[in-house]
């Protein structure tokens, strides 16, 4: 097949069947029976930031979802819909150009592929972002970047006072949100989204992820009791937050890395731009000190975060199979 423009490339001719490859096994393709249609997330309302309860109830979404939407935070409305055009925008240039930009169509390893072309961006300086990230988004992303950092400072801060952690220096920030990458995500209308996935069944490697989503829909969640995967209904201007593996190591499991996955649309086409908030790639993640100092027994031992996300990568998406490695 031709791979030249991408899984967008293979979707726009008016393609009629799945093109083998991204066949998936039968028991990765989404089983619609085991959707609960009014099962919701929690949706989380900040504007009462000064309420103590907000906080507590941020820690406890945390540790029995890890998985919740926010509504009336900081993050303006015009920031995500800016960045959204962009997307759309950037996933329009010509194949050449685009290919310039991103490296690889699909994310992970799987034996099958998976139906969605992405751009992922790496922060490390403004500087860098003005040579190596293309025009059309870069002033959109570092916007988004930017004041989303403001929110995930906020929310961070809340889940360490839950740990009993008071006190954010800067060695801990560091450790929480010391580098971030941003990605584009483009998941074309599929001609057997029955057959597919746009994302496998995975959890975040991050220490929070912030996603915005658009209005199309088909983020899963797995609930907390069992099997069944939860839609993450889109809500305008709201923002996704989840726990990623990062977090559950060094909370030594209070919060809790939620497994996720997208499906393929038949008829629309889908976006989506999650930033992913992480350790550095140099740092040793594990429990961390204040809980085991509290006689807590640590039950993730501490493994360098790029061998942890090196991991990740080497194999097929397969749930939250990745933290066994921190085991
Ligand atoms: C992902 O989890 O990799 C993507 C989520 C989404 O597109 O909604
Ligand atoms: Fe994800």
């Amino acid at each position: 097949i031709n791979q030249g423009n991408g899984v967008k490339g293979l979707s726009e001719p008016g393609l009629k069947a799945l093109p083998k490859q991204y066949v998936q096994p039968l028991e990765e393709r989404v089983c619609m029976t085991n959707i609960v249609p009014q099962g919701s997330i929690p949706i989380i309302d900040m504007s009462n930031w000064e309420d103590p309860n907000l906080a507590k109830s941020i820690c406890d979404v945390a540790s029995e979802w890890g998985f919740f939407q926010i509504v009336n935070h900081d993050v303006p409305v015009e920031v995500l819909e800016n960045v959204k055009y962009a997307t759309y925008n950037f996933f329009r240039l010509p194949a050449e150009v685009k290919n310039k930009y991103s490296k690889e169509h699909s994310s992970s390893n799987n034996e099958a592929l998976e139906w969605k072309d992405y751009l992922s961006l790496f922060y490390v300086s403004e500087e860098e972002a003005s040579a190596l990230w293309h025009s059309i988004c870069r002033e959109q992303v570092l916007d988004y970047m930017k004041k989303s950092k403001v929110v995930i400072k906020q929310l961070l801060q809340v889940l360490m006072k839950g740990l009993n952690v008071n006190e954010i220096d800067e060695a801990k920030e560091s450790l929480l949100m010391g580098s971030m990458r941003t990605n584009l995500n483009y998941y074309p209308k599929c001609p057997n989204p029955e057959l597919t996935v746009g994302v496998g069944r995975h959890s975040d490697v991050s220490t929070l992820t912030i996603l915005l989503q658009d209005e199309i829909g088909g983020l899963f969640v797995r609930g907390n009791k069992g099997d069944d995967w939860i839609h993450v209904p889109p809500i305008k201007g709201s923002l996704v937050i989840n726990v990623g593996d990062a977090l559950q190591i060094m909370s030594n499991g209070r919060y809790r890395s939620a497994e996720h996955r997208v499906v393929a649309n038949g008829s629309k086409n889908r976006i989506s731009v999650p930033i992913f908030v992480n350790p550095r790639p140099v740092d040793m993640i594990g429990p961390l000190p204040e809980l085991v100092a509290n006689g807590e027994k640590p039950i993730y031992k501490q493994v360098l975060y790029s061998d942890y996300v090196k991991h990740f990568f080497r194999k097929a998406h397969d749930g939250k199979k990745t933290v066994e490695f921190a085991e």
